[in-house]
């Protein structure tokens, strides 16, 4: 066995299908006697349903969360904290609800309760990201790392089909680079094989269900909500490669939508790197039941209805170059080198929505 690190980051998980009821005994447990609510416009209903369950622990709501943590909203968040003198934070919503969390943690240290709505994980992570100037700036301090998390199920089923799937992708992107990242350890590599195989299980049912009108499924959701909590896991404990890095440069610079970007560039990413790392790819493939990791992710996005290439999300053939030239300026870990030519290859197979050759 090769030798390695390992860190466990605290934090204490509350999960299952009703787990928003123990929020009241989960504050007095953190010490805290004046919460202040987080949450988007969009979720403000459910802001304020969370501030009448909190009663007398509740400081009040800031409800101007948005995407990417502008700095100016930090501030005003920030602001708030103070004038009504919070001695907690609880952020319920997605990324962006906990990002600003996070933000208001680090100049304060209040702590953090997240209440996770979506798949994107940043609830596990000490990671914290605020935009100033067009310009995200990012960080690792394990004082923005909530100190509990409520993961309810039940809060999940009001996403919307396509944000389930393409939140839910990005969830598996984190455990699959997290299989071949620098930092791979053997537990984390049992976390991410595990989310993955959750969330393989879970979204399938949660877009057939959308299909065959039924019920909506809260085993599905609670599948795909595990998975989701371990590929935070997975994000915050080890370094990510090549993926994460070329959705970033696709996403900041030709302003393609997020998550699905990611779920594009996945399989294509992993096809890259299957030779350089074919232990993940036992893990992947095995997790998905499939005959190799690359096929196994594509399948997955075809069959959940999620775009396949970048020319569907807008990308011009004439902007690849340019995206190659970007994405190998600044070095970067990569079970594989990353070479100019071989991920121009990369991108035009991504672009056209190529079918990963058999061999990862
Ligand atoms: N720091 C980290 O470790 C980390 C990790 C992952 C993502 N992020 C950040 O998180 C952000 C993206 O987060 P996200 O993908 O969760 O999106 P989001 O938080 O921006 O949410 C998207 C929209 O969906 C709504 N929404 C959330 N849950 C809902 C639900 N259950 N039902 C109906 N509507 C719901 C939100 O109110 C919002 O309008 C990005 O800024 C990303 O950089 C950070």
């Amino acid at each position: 066995m090769l030798p390695f690190v390992y860190e466990a980051l605290p934090s204490r998980v509350v999960f299952g299908v009703g787990s928003l009821e123990k929020l009241p005994e989960e504050v007095d447990k953190l010490g805290a006697t004046r919460a202040l609510v987080l949450c988007t416009p969009e979720q403000r209903s459910i802001g304020a349903d969370i501030v009448v369950m909190l009663g007398a622990r509740s400081a009040g709501v800031f409800d101007g969360a948005v995407m990417h943590v502008p700095a100016e909203v930090a501030a005003a968040a920030r602001d708030k904290a103070k004038r009504l003198g919070a001695d907690c934070c609880i952020a319920i919503g997605g990324g962006s609800t906990t990002g600003l969390a996070k933000a208001i943690a680090l100049t304060s240290e209040l702590p953090i309760l997240a209440i996770p709505t979506t798949y994107a994980g940043s609830e596990m992570t000490p990671i914290w990201g605020i935009t100033e100037g067009g310009v995200k700036k990012t960080g690792r301090d394990v004082r923005v790392l909530p100190k509990t998390v409520i993961y309810d199920p039940a809060l999940t089923t009001s996403l919307p089909v396509g944000l389930s799937v393409s939140s839910g992708i990005n969830a598996i992107a984190h455990c699959v680079e997290a299989l071949y990242s620098r930092d791979a350890n053997p537990i984390i590599s049992l976390i991410a094989e595990e989310g993955i195989r959750a969330l393989a299980s879970g979204l399938p049912e949660i877009v057939n269900q959308e299909i065959v009108k039924q019920p909506r499924n809260l085993d599905a959701r609670s599948r795909a909500l595990y998975g989701a909590w371990l590929g935070g896991v997975s994000l915050g404990a080890v370094g990510m490669a090549l993926h994460h890095k070329l959705c970033h440069t696709l996403g900041g610079t030709f302003n393609l939508p997020h998550a699905e970007t990611h779920t594009v560039v996945l399989p294509h990413a992993v096809a890259y790197n299957a030779a350089a790392a074919p232990e993940a790819m036992r893990h992947i493939a095995r997790a998905l039941s499939a005959r190799s990791a690359a096929e196994g992710l594509y399948d997955l996005a075809a069959s959940l209805g999620a775009p396949v290439s970048l020319q569907a999300l807008g990308m011009r053939r004439e902007q690849l170059d340019q995206a190659a030239d970007l994405a190998v300026q600044n070095p970067y870990y990569n079970p594989r080198p990353v070479t100019r030519e071989g991920i121009r290859g990369l991108l035009e197979n991504a672009f056209e929505g190529r079918r990963p050759a058999s061999a990862g």
